[in-house]
């Protein structure tokens, strides 16, 4: 079993930060969204990993390496453009060769572990040529899928069950979605997929869609197993799923302090502050967690914040927040809700006329308050 990676797209769903970064090395309790999947391989089992990566290779391959780190082999395949992920399966043909793989969508993130997933499909397919005693020789399948109920179905690859629970049609993007189960990024395959890529045509939107490559294997007498994902799911595409992911995986730390706080700090309950952090008459509530260098000073931060790397958060509120790393955030009052990239400032001054002041580049949100 080998893994496809899918890191390339331009997110455009997060501008202003993909302008200049890719969407996959967004952090989430600061760390990459794409680094939780490409753990969730390594511990399938799985080491052979084809990423695919498009206009920002360069950055993803400056973070994943060769994939050592991760216990992984990687090899990367340029996308010259975005045309769909079924494209991606077409143009990994040679380095998938004829093993079955598990294709994950690098803006993913499941809490269901990999492994159990994984582990049933081979378990299926090993059934199908061993049965147990006494058993019908059961089909085939080849391909697995992931489905999650969601309220706005519209926005994603949408299936259709029978009572049985047997896949008989998927559709990409439905105004009228025949039901609210959404296709998760986390799909299985065996070889036979290779035709099914070859065999479709593009989408209104211009691309190859992976949701007709597996409606064509049904319509071709494959056999396609779904299951129903019981944990979260988020696809990091937009702001506010950005920051539900980011609270969910908060849920999960444990409290950690190998920085440094003075007398007059304070922090509660389940926080994680890295090495080299220094809060100074600061309260940090979690869960969160306070990247290396960063400082606090007269600050409070509060539940479900991501504080990177290298800032300098001085005499302000944030809650309920990403800040990437970086940045300074100086008597900026209460902020929340919110997504700062690398190297933001956002200060308030003592200049006359008392004025909002902005140099905001394309696409950016600023909601006074
Ligand atoms: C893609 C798939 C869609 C799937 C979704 C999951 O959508 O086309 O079927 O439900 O990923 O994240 P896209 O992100 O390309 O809009």
């Amino acid at each position: 079993m080998k893994a496809l990676v899918l890191s390339g797209g331009a997110g455009t769903r997060l501008r202003p930060i993909t302008h200049t970064r890719a969407k996959q090395l967004v952090p989430v309790a600061n760390k990459p969204v794409l680094f939780y999947g490409l753990e969730a391989i390594a511990s399938a089992g799985i080491k052979q990993v084809g990423v695919i990566v498009g206009d920002t290779a360069a950055e993803i391959q400056a973070a994943v390496g060769d994939g050592s780190s991760f216990g992984l082999e990687v090899t990367y395949i340029r996308q010259e453009a975005p045309l769909g992920l079924a494209h991606c399966v077409l143009i990994a043909r040679d380095y998938l060769g004829d093993d079955d793989f598990v294709m994950y969508l690098g803006d993913n993130l499941l809490q269901q572990d990999l492994a159990s997933f994984v582990a049933r499909f081979e378990a299926r397919r090993a059934r199908a040529t061993a049965p147990r005693l006494g058993e019908e020789l059961p089909l085939m399948p080849s391909a697995q899928i992931l489905l999650k109920q969601v309220e706005d179905p519209q926005r994603f690859g949408v299936a259709e069950l029978d009572p049985s629970g047997r896949v008989t049609r998927l559709v990409e993007k439905p105004t009228v979605p025949p039901s609210d189960l959404a296709l998760v990024g986390v799909y299985l395959f065996d070889p036979h997929i290779h035709e099914a890529v070859a065999s479709i045509a593009p989408s209104a939107r211009g691309e190859l869609e992976v949701t007709d490559a597996i409606q064509w294997l049904i319509d071709h007498g494959q056999v396609v197993h779904s299951e129903v994902l019981d944990g979260w799911w988020i696809d990091m595409g937009k702001l506010t799923p950005l920051l539900e992911a980011n609270r969910l995986l908060l849920e999960g730390i444990e409290r950690r302090v190998d920085g440094e706080l003075d007398a007059e700090s304070r922090l509660e309950g389940r926080v994680v502050v890295e090495a080299g952090a220094r809060l100074v008459r600061s309260v940090v509530r979690g869960p969160a967690v306070i990247g290396t260098g960063t400082e606090l000073v007269d600050s409070f931060v509060g539940p479900f914040s991501a504080i990177g790397p290298g800032c300098l958060i001085s005499h302000s509120e944030i809650e309920h927040s990403v800040v990437m790393g970086s940045s300074r955030v100086v008597h900026a009052g209460r902020i929340e809700d919110s997504l700062l990239g690398y190297d933001v400032e956002v200060t308030r001054s003592a200049r006359r006329p008392r004025a909002t002041r902005l140099m905001v580049g394309d696409h950016c949100l600023v909601d006074l308050s």
